[in-house]
């Protein structure tokens, strides 16, 4: 049994973010901020806590920013230095040094599973880390290490896993399970954006997986699916045929970020927390409320 280390991580950024338009025409989704922190640079810190440091970015036409963020930045650290803003030079040369980055080009967006086999040449035979470049999983809940715990007893593939509302089951891949061991799952079924009737549960797949390479064979042999994109849910019903795979529900909360609407609970949610922000945004948003209120209820 394949029980290789896994060293790196693939993060798929090549999207074209439709449904963030005219937003993500020159700019990529997973560069917008939440508050002051771009949406990628939480998915490289969940790694870095994961203990992984080696990211391959799949990346397309108008995500350069993505490279600038992780690269050093001399002239903004000579502006910084001379203006005495030391807090924040040293917060931003942390960044240019987080991972050690590869970027692969996905020249066509095929879609999830072909942006995953596009890093096969980066990624070579090992098993390996995906995790989507605009779901950002609640700090502080070790959910990328139980995952990798989990890939190092068995040597098998490893699915993330959480609940959704029954009529939402139909924006996810969702799956079957059995439980093996206390917190270990194992899939039976995969069914990529099911109608609520039928969806075998409301388990959804939610952006973190970890593979073992046979899932690049697997992905070459996966036709256009749903959208006529290469769905990475497809190629796991391949790869399920012929390797167990294992499942973990995650704990915390999950924040997608890729439509304006949750994008946008995403924002206030993490201000509200911050401490120089907070109070002052909960009283406006507040008041704010309160004048609309005032507005519905006037005859
Ligand atoms: P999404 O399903 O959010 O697709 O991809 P999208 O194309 O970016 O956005 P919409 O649906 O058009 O609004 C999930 C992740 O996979 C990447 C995206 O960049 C995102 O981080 N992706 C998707 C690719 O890298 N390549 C693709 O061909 C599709």
């Amino acid at each position: 049994m394949d029980r290789q280390k896994v060293r790196k991580a693939v993060l798929p950024v090549a999207g074209w973010g439709t449904r963030f338009l005219p937003a993500t025409k020159a700019m990529p989704k997973e560069m917008f901020p939440i508050i002051d922190k771009p949406v990628i640079q939480f998915i490289v810190e969940e790694l870095l806590e994961a203990g992984i440091e080696n990211a391959i970015f799949v990346t397309g036409r108008h995500k350069r920013p993505i490279e600038h963020h992780f690269d050093i930045n001399t002239d903004l650290e000579r502006h910084l230095e001379e203006a005495g803003k030391n807090e924040v030079l040293k917060n931003i040369r942390e960044i240019s040094h987080m991972v050690n980055p590869i970027y692969v080009r996905q020249k066509r967006q095929l879609g999830l599973g072909h942006a995953v086999l596009t890093a096969e040449p980066a990624v070579g035979q090992e098993p390996f880390i995906v995790s989507l470049g605009d779901i950002i999983l609640e700090k502080g809940s070790d959910n990328l290490s139980k995952m990798l715990d989990i890939y190092n007893r068995y040597g098998r593939s490893v699915i993330a896993l959480f609940e959704v509302p029954e009529e939402e089951v139909n924006k996810y891949g969702i799956v079957d399970v059995e439980e093996t061991e206390e917190g270990v799952l194992k899939v039976k079924e995969l069914v990529e954006k099911p109608s609520p009737d039928e969806a075998p549960s409301n388990l959804a797949i939610v952006g973190r997986y970890i593979f073992t390479p046979g899932i690049f064979e697997k992905l070459r042999k996966t036709k256009p699916g749903k959208g006529g994109e290469i769905q990475l849910t497809d190629a796991m019903k391949l790869l399920l045929e012929e390797e167990e795979i294992y499942a973990y529900q995650i704990e915390g909360k999950v924040y997608d970020t890729g439509n304006p609407l949750d994008y946008l609970k995403t924002v206030f949610e993490f201000a509200l927390k911050r401490e120089d922000i907070g109070a002052e945004l909960r009283e406006f948003i507040a008041n704010l409320l309160s004048t609309q209120n005032q507005l519905i209820d006037r005859p």
